[in-house]
């Protein structure tokens, strides 16, 4: 997938996540994630290393916001599983090219709920709050999101950070109906839709770093044309992608 990202050098780190001073359990957690979020990148033909953009980014944000150690490694864990829902929703409707039908888009709305049911069963994922980031990670700030319309700060923090990073992350990928946005495209559409589609001070901490993030896609797309896209293309050229 091609992104209109160009080097850029800012010289400030950027958080990234230390899964190992969690403890054994959060970390054979993040494992699992990671590799469920590489199976869902896996079947959409429109992205390659989704999952892992939203969950570098969310761990930057919920960094940036002030989170502690351990939630900021949950929020980043709930970035690899956000969409793993769509492994319920048909590869027709997941990779049709040019825009769904009123039919298909309800289809497609289902996968926060399908996300939740997967994860429900594994008692450990559910005391950590996972399940509910995943469930509600397209609600919109100001309630006209789904699937439960939830608004404000009644919509979980994880899953806030997350809807934040998941549409900077899509924007930057190209669709069958739309070319890839460039960064700074990117950056006036979260300015754009804060306080309505986004809690606003994410978007805050968004624009306060945007060059760092803008690193952070900028080295996991390198990452990407290294190792983890012949990993995924493989995996796409064997059908799992096809209807
Ligand atoms: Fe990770
Ligand atoms: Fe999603």
């Amino acid at each position: 997938m091609k992104k209109h990202l160009e080097l850029f050098e800012t010289g400030r780190p950027y958080p990234r996540p230390r899964i190992n001073g969690c403890g054994k359990l959060i970390s054979t957690i993040h494992q699992f994630s990671e590799s469920l979020g590489v199976a869902i990148d896996a079947k959409d033909a429109y992205t390659r290393s989704h999952s892992v953009e939203v969950a570098e980014v969310s761990y930057a944000l919920a960094v940036w916001l002030g989170l502690g150690a351990r939630e900021a490694i949950l929020v980043h864990i709930g970035g690899h599983l956000h969409d793993i829902g769509k492994i319920g929703v048909p590869a027709c409707v997941l990779n049709k090219q040019g825009h769904l039908t009123p039919g298909e888009w309800e289809v497609m709305r289902r996968h926060p709920q399908i996300g939740e049911a997967i994860l429900m069963p594994i008692h450990e994922i559910v005391k950590t709050g996972l399940p509910k980031m995943v469930l509600h990670h397209h609600e919109a700030f100001n309630g006209k999101g789904y699937p439960l319309g939830l608004s404000g700060y009644s919509i979980p923090m994880g899953a806030r950070i997350i809807a934040v990073a998941d549409s900077m992350s899509a924007m930057l990928g190209r669709r069958s109906y739309r070319p890839a946005k460039t960064f700074d495209e990117v950056l006036e559409e979260l300015e754009k839709f804060s306080g309505s589609q986004f809690d606003p001070r994410v978007t805050a901490a968004a624009l306060r770093h945007s060059s760092q993030i803008k690193e952070i896609f900028q080295r996991l797309a390198e990452e990407e044309n290294a190792v983890h896209h012949n990993k995924i293309s493989l995996i796409k050229r064997a059908g799992m992608g096809e209807c």
